[in-house]
């Protein structure tokens, strides 16, 4: 074969990314391989033909940022609905608004508290373990936001994110759980948000729209049979952008890093609207899943393009990655962390390639965080190495 001046491996947002830069400040000639058949990485969606809705086949994907030189960038190509994120979630049989905000403490205490009142009642609530340092997840909970509250929201969602019970957690999960004495239950508090007008994965596309950028599909970076192999690559001296898993580049020789990941369960209902809101959590332990994701109502705006008595719904049930599973949120224990910075010494004395994206340098990332990394990666690593 003849190379390109670059490989991709991952068509995700930071793959992506670096190969418009790539190609719009040098002109140069970028192959993207992906190992799955779509691009867009974990941000891919596509259209439910039943329903007309958009399913986020990785989870829920909410676009938002405060990052100006990320909103200007990606508005390049595309346009976003004022699509404002909030989340609902159900506990005992009743509907509260989340983030835990005034509202949900008077539906919650049945009262009629001032800011002020709220704001003494939590405090005093959460004095319980005055004194102790909190030995879990539990014990820290409570000394954050009182044990009703902590309980009622938190408690159980987080032991089934975890398939853990909060008091055998580290106390070092969270630091914080933001309790807001007013009724605003916007869930991010960035400048920009919303999603993309025609789709996350039309958006991508227009990304790479360039006759300069090919994608090969169903491509495997670490099959030898293809040829933009590591191996192969290696020896031709080519340029390699990598946003697979960095263990795995490693042959996993220095062990496995830990992620969580999401199974999906679709249900489909002969309704137009089952929750009346996009994205249902569940408290209690009693329902096995964490929250429920009914796409339709992230585009209120399709409604005409919607099927009006149908909608599809799904169902996210947490648990810890086997080697194969979907990667999706690093545990990051002291030992994972410690784990990760060899292997980035290892990336670092690895020529001509450079490592990036969420699995490439085990981080959770939003796609804001990930863009920007992309844009930064580009200028300050992978420019100087197509100059040479
Ligand atoms: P990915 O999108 O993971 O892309 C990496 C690509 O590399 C994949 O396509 C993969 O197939 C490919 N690859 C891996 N190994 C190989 C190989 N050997 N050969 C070839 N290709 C390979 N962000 C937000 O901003 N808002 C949200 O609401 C949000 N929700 C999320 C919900 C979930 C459940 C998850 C997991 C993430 C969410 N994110 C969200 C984060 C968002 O998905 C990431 O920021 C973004 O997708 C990361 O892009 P990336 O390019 O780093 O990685
Ligand atoms: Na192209």
């Amino acid at each position: 074969v003849e190379y390109p001046d670059l490989v991709i491996v991952g068509a995700g947002l930071f793959g992506l990314t670096v190969a418009q830069q790539a190609v719009e400040h040098l002109g140069v000639r970028v192959q993207i391989i992906d190992v799955r058949d779509h691009i867009g990485g974990n941000a891919y969606s596509y259209m439910d033909e039943e329903t007309g809705a958009e399913v986020h086949k990785y989870g829920a994907h909410l676009f938002h940022t405060s990052n100006k030189r990320v909103w200007d960038y990606v508005n390049r190509f595309t346009s976003f609905t004022n699509y404002v994120h909030r989340v609902y979630a159900t506990h005992d049989g009743v509907v509260y608004p989340l983030p835990i905000n005034l509202g949900t403490i008077n539906q919650f205490f049945g009262a009629h508290y001032t800011p002020a009142e709220a704001k003494a009642l939590i405090a005093e609530q959460a004095g319980e373990l005055a004194g102790t340092d909190p030995a879990n997840l539990n014990d820290k909970g409570i000394s954050l936001i009182g044990r009703p509250l902590y309980e009622a929201f938190i408690k159980n969602y987080t032991g089934k994110q975890w398939q853990t019970d909060p008091s055998e957690l580290p106390a070092g999960i969270i630091n914080r759980l933001p309790v807001r004495f007013n009724y605003d239950n916007r869930y991010f508090r960035d400048t920009w948000e919303g999603l993309p007008t025609d789709g996350y994965t039309k958006w991508m596309e227009r990304m790479i729209d360039d006759s300069r950028i090919s994608v090969s599909l169903s491509t495997d970076f670490f099959d030898a049979s293809q040829p933009y192999n590591k191996e192969a690559l290696k020896a031709a001296g080519v340029p390699v952008v990598y946003t697979g898993p960095i263990d795995r580049y490693f042959d996993y020789r220095l062990g496995d890093l830990k992620w969580r990941t999401v199974d999906f369960k679709e249900v489909r209902y002969d309704e137009g609207d089952h929750f009346g809101c996009p994205v249902m959590n569940y408290s209690d332990a009693d329902v096995p899943y964490t929250r429920a994701i009914e796409f339709k109502n992230f585009n209120p705006e399709r409604a005409d393009s919607q099927n009006p008595n149908k909608t599809v719904v799904w169902e996210e049930y947490s648990r810890f990655a086997e080697r194969g599973d979907e990667p999706y949120y690093p545990v990051n224990t002291a030992a994972d962390k410690e784990l990760y910075a060899q292997y980035e010494q290892l990336a670092a004395s690895e020529a001509n390639t450079v490592f990036g994206g969420r699995l490439g340098t085990y981080k959770y990332y939003d796609m804001h965080n990930v863009i920007d990394t992309a844009l930064t990666a580009y200028e300050n690593q992978v420019a100087p190495l197509l100059r040479k």
